[in-house]
Order: C-alpha cells, then structure tokens, then sequence
C-alpha cells in the first residue's frame, strides 16, 4: 500500500535491539548483547520508588526533574538552567539533534558507533557524515576534522566508543575542539563514564568549563542498571538547554525513573564497588583473551570488541549454541557485554573454540 510520507525514512534502518538470551536445553542463557548491568538497581532504589512513585501514577509527572535537576548540577558544580533530562540519553541526543540540524544541515560522527545516531539524524532531516573509525578501533580526529564544513552543525564524540571500548584521550579531545569554530555545538556522549579508566581520558564535563559549545549526555541505564526506566541527562550551556528543553518530549520522563535515579544518586559507594566488580571481570576477560592470542581493542565500557571481519557471522553461530546472545556486525567484529561470572566464563570457552578453529580476525588492532 502506499501512503505518503517522508521518502527519506524508507532507506533507513531501523534501530536494532540486542538479541534476547537463546533457548538452548540443559544450559542457562544469558543475554550479554545489549550493555546491560548484570545487577539489579541499587540497594533503596525498588524500595523508595514503591514508597514514593508508585502511589501517585494517575499524575504527571513533574516535567522539569526539578529535585533530580538540582541534584545532578550539584554533583556536577554547574548551575540546575545547565541540564536536562531525557527518555534515556538516546532522547537527550535526539533534542540536541532536533534543536541544532535540519534539512540542509550535516552532522558528522565517528563510524561504527552507536547506531541511533544515523537514525535520529536523518529522522531530524539532517544528513549524517559519517567518519570511519582508524584501524584500533579508535575516532580518527583528523579526519573528522577534515569531515566539517559550512553545513555542519554538530560533531559527535562518543566515548568510550560503542561497538569497540576506545577511549578518546585529553589531547584528542583538545586537538578537535582547537580545531572546530567556537559556535559548533561538540556533543560528547559519555553513556558509560564510570568505566572508562583510561587516565588520559577526555572529559567531557571538564571540557565544557573550556569550551561552551561541548555538551554532555549521560544516562543511568549502564552503571546505575537503570536501563528499564529509560533515564539520561544532558549538562550544557545554560542557552543550549534551554534550546533542548522546548523539543523535549513533553511528561517523557516518569515520575518512577527520576525517583529511581535520586535513590541511585544515595548510593553513590554501591555503585562504586559495582563497577569496580564489572571492571575487574573485564580485566579477566582480557587476560584470558590475550592468552589465547586474540588482539582486541582495550577495552574502557563494560563490553568490549572482537574484531572478527568476515568471520563475525560463523562467529555469532557459536555462541548462539553455546546460550550466549552477543551483539554481531557481519563483517565487522562482535561486541559482548561484561556480563554475569558465568556468561564470562562461557564467552571465554566459545572464544578458545574459536582459535582452536583458526577463524581469521581482522587486522584491526595489529
Ligand atoms: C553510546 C551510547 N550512547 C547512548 C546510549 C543510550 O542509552 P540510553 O538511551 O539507555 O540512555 C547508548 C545505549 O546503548 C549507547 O551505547
């Protein structure tokens, strides 16, 4: 049937979740596909959110965050005017999109990386430049560099990088923004912060305090294990908030999640010892892969990236069968998320399965 309707939207892909846990008898499944936390919410997060969300759901909610706004710009030293909430930092970057690209406008952004990005681009009207990633898996700054023009309207930093766990280090950081005319907004996407312990490592926030034009989305559904209540938030210029705030999606945040993130917020030295734990795991993952003579990208989220080219997809079967969903680029590599002790051990059984069959990797991180 045709009907009419934006011709752009046909050659879209539309968003791809992380496959759920297969079915496989006499085996426990996991999902390990999606960078989910392992663990439940925080301690005191059900608890507060049923003593003081769940009795008032006939209501809206309040939709400036205010008492959540007030403790994030306290936590970050910036003034409340300076952040905004969103459904996940997925609808905090597709505000930021909305209020700075449109038809006619460009956006550049580093390539493979979180793959909402083409989709609210073009859902915005914009055009998307993407900028491929070097051969570590790494942004390649200079080219990006290069991919900005007069059209453009925002640079897309994602750091760690979603699929390949790279960090984008101080001077990198420095070195773009040095580079980028003051008025071009610089978004940095921290969704998974807490893990990258690079100590070179750009941040965003810091950055911000340098230069006005840099934004930064973060979100508590990674660390904080709050991916279920779709919660993030933005810090910026106080002129560029208030630019995201009237294209937000009106009541999109819940009562239930900014709840939820305040409780999270008290329990800052659990969430501590959580990543901790998460990144400890990682630590032995990787160990246990060099062992076995992989080479693969450092890892700094709570996933990391196996560079498998043209193998990915033969790849992708044996952890099917093993009860494993990963998440896999045909032709690319596979990202796995750090998951539960036993799904890690389970990726490392499948991992010696596949150099004992000698399936090829990619030259990515020679
Ligand atoms: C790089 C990156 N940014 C942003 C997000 C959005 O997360 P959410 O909308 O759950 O906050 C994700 C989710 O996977 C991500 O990988």
């Amino acid at each position: 049937m045709y009907y009419r309707h934006r011709a752009s939207i046909d050659s879209l892909p539309g968003y791809r979740q992380g496959s759920p846990a297969p079915a496989v008898p006499g085996l426990t499944s996991y999902k390990i596909s999606s960078n989910e936390n392992p663990y439940p919410p925080l301690p005191g997060v059900l608890q507060t959110v049923s003593e003081q969300a769940l009795g008032h759901l006939n209501r809206y909610p309040d939709m400036h965050g205010t008492r959540l706004v007030e403790r994030l710009a306290k936590l970050h030293g910036v003034d409340p005017a300076c952040i905004q909430l969103g459904c996940g930092s997925t609808e905090v970057i597709t505000q930021l999109v909305d209020l700075v690209a449109g038809h006619g406008d460009q956006v550049v952004y580093p390539w493979r990386s979180f793959e909402a990005y083409p989709i609210i681009i073009t859902m915005a009207g914009a055009t998307g430049v993407p900028v491929p990633l070097d051969k570590q898996g790494r942004h390649d700054i200079e080219a990006m560099i290069a991919a900005v023009n007069d059209h453009t309207r925002l640079v897309i930093v994602n750091n760690p990088n979603n699929p390949t766990a790279t960090n984008v280090d101080r001077d990198q950081a420095e070195r773009l923004l040095q580079a980028l005319p003051a008025d071009l907004p610089v978004l940095f996407d921290e969704a998974y912060i807490q893990f990258n312990d690079d100590p070179d490592r750009a941040d965003g926030l810091t950055l911000m305090r340098e230069h006005p034009n840099v934004i930064v989305a973060r979100t508590f559904s990674k660390a904080y294990g709050l991916a279920g209540l779709r919660i993030g938030y933005a810090v910026a210029a106080e002129p560029i908030i208030a630019g995201m705030n009237k294209v937000a999606l009106p009541f999109g945040v819940t009562d239930v999640a900014q709840t939820a993130a305040m409780a999270s917020l008290d329990a800052q030295d659990r969430l501590a010892e959580r990543v901790q734990a998460l990144k400890q795991e990682r630590a032995r993952i990787l160990a246990g892969l060099q062992e076995q003579g992989w080479k693969i990208p450092e890892p700094r989220a709570n996933y990391y990236w196996l560079p498998l080219g043209q193998a990915a997809a033969q790849a992708d079967q044996l952890f099917r069968d093993a009860g494993l969903s990963v998440r896999t680029f045909p032709g690319e590599g596979i990202r796995i998320t750090v998951g539960e002790r036993e799904a890690n051990d389970r990726v490392l059984e499948v991992c010696a399965d596949l150099r004992r069959q000698g399936l090829p990797q990619d030259p990515i991180a020679d």
